[in-house]
């Protein structure tokens, strides 16, 4: 056996077993890609019932499928190619075998490159189907009706990163917005237009645009919100109750009132809301609310108040702790109910003034809510809602039936409802008094009254009427 021999052999040896690896590795990477391609083309048709009626249009998932075939094609047609030019250098060894290493290199990391891109494709173009979507149920996957890129990410399914369920007994998180949010499409795209990790556009007014007209919730954002340029300490919680909050404390832009100051005037045309026009007015307005002042009769406060809260808190003494005031105001129900120890939490949205931050700079828990939404309480938890102000003579009568029984649910058996000074005009007193009737309470305190200042064509209605327990249902 010459030398020559051993060196032609073992080239041929070489080239045998550098054909053997890279086959090898082809055999590999084509039952990876097979398998992978498989896998999702699998899923696809595994799941093709749920996903062409998941998709807005069969057609679009049409092309999604077949795009991915053309991938597939593309990437067999290559590994066939390169087999072939492999085939050729096993028949001619002595070529040069490094340079054929470089080919491989660049060979497989084309292949690496179709395959990696058909990955991400999958993880972030396609969408995880919805675990509880029932089958031939028709629903649009949000992400692919807006352009912005950050309503799109946040609409998405976020399956749970260790591949179970969560705590929650939940295998992702589901986001929501509100649907109108698709109709009013070119302000949430103006709302979510931001960059990430920067300060937020002054826009609290356009949010709560979207949200009064139904965009409720709103996607949430990664800005940082606005915040008044030099925040001073709030007044301690003694001295904040009944005292204008320091103006600093608010931003004011999109008000037309630039200080509490302002808002406490009796000048009403500049301030921009008109309900509770006094309810800034903390000293002379405010005060007297609710509550029998020393010395005082009754009758010169009945414009204010039908009943005291020492009279309705006497119907359940004692049982009356936690509660909800649905109201337009500056949190003073809440004030006041915490001198008796009850805890009240004060829905509000900010129309026309700060009264958020009133409410919560006096101490008080502000609750940013409309009246769009189902309360975020359980059944059956609050011993009392109180409402003034808000629910009034211009709610529709289905609606105030579905924010009535909403109530119901919150209100715990033996709670308060508490309507102060509902108004509406004369001749729809009898349809709304049907709306309070209909869930049948226990009548405590029921009176209608003629509403002084107009031409006598409006009437005020105040009841605190209690939830039976239903016992048999
Ligand atoms: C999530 O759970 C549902 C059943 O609730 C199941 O059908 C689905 O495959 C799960 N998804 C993942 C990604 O585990
Ligand atoms: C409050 O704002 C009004 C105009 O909105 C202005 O005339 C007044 O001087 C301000 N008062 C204080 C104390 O800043
Ligand atoms: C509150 O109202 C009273 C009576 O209407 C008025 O005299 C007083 O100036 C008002 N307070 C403020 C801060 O404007
Ligand atoms: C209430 O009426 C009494 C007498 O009728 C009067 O002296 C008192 O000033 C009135 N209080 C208020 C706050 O108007
Ligand atoms: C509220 O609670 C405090 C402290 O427990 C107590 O001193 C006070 O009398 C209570 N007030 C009422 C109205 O019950």
């Amino acid at each position: 056996m010459t030398k020559q021999n051993v060196n032609t052999k073992l080239r041929r040896w070489r080239g045998v077993y550098f054909f053997i690896f890279v086959a090898g590795s082809i055999a590999l990477l084509l039952s990876g890609a097979s398998m992978s391609k498989f896998f999702s083309l699998k899923s696809f048709l595994d799941v093709e019932s749920f996903y062409t009626h998941l998709t807005p249009s069969e057609d679009t998932n049409r092309n999604n499928q077949n795009e991915v075939l053309a991938t597939v094609q593309i990437v067999i047609t290559k590994i066939q190619k390169e087999l072939e030019k492999l085939r050729e250098i096993h028949q001619n060894p002595s070529s040069s075998s490094s340079q054929s290493v470089l080919k491989q290199g660049a060979f497989l990391a084309d292949i690496l490159g179709l395959l990696e891109s058909l990955h991400s494709e999958e993880q972030n173009g396609g969408f995880v189907v919805h675990p509880l979507m029932k089958e031939k149920k028709r629903s649009d996957e949000p992400a692919n009706y807006f352009l912005r890129e950050e309503i799109r990410k946040y609409v998405r399914i976020r399956p749970n990163r260790l591949g179970k369920q969560n705590f929650m007994g939940a295998n992702a998180t589901f986001t929501s917005i509100g649907h109108a949010c698709f109709s009013m499409k070119e302000d949430l795209e103006e709302y979510m237009d931001y960059d990430i990790g920067e300060i937020c556009n002054d826009d609290w007014k356009l949010a709560q645009k979207l949200m009064v007209h139904g965009c409720d919730p709103l996607p949430r954002r990664r800005c940082f919100s606005r915040a008044p340029k030099l925040y001073n300490k709030p007044f301690p919680i003694k001295e904040s109750m009944w005292k204008l909050p320091d103006d600093r404390n608010v931003r004011w832009s999109q008000y037309r009132c630039k200080n509490f100051t302002c808002l406490a005037s009796n000048n009403n045309a500049r301030k921009g809301f008109f309900k509770c026009a006094d309810c800034f007015n903390l000293t002379d307005h405010e005060m007297p609310r609710w509550i029998r002042l020393e010395g005082d009769s009754i009758s010169n406060q009945t414009s204010e108040a039908d009943f005291f809260i020492d009279d309705v808190l006497g119907i359940k003494l004692g049982e009356i702790r936690i509660g909800l005031d649905f109201s337009v105001g500056t949190g003073t129900f809440a004030a006041r109910m915490k001198e008796f120890n009850v805890t009240i939490v004060s829905a509000t949205i900010n129309l026309g003034a700060p009264f958020s931050e009133m409410i919560a700079l006096r101490g008080l828990v502000p609750l940013y809510l409309t009246i769009n939404q189902r309360l975020p309480f359980f059944d059956n938890t609050l011993d009392l809602i109180h409402t003034t102000r808000f629910l009034d003579g211009w709610i529709d009568f289905v609606l105030l039936d579905f924010i009535l029984y909403d109530w119901d649910r919150v209100l715990r058996p033996g709670g308060l409802l508490w309507i102060d000074s509902f108004f509406c005009l004369k001749e729809d007193l009898y349809f709304y008094l049907e709306a309070f009737k209909m869930l049948r309470y226990k009548k405590h305190k029921w009176i209608v009254v003629p509403k002084i200042d107009k031409d006598d064509k409006e009437v005020f209605f105040s009841a605190v009427l209690e939830k039976p327990s239903r016992p048999f249902r």
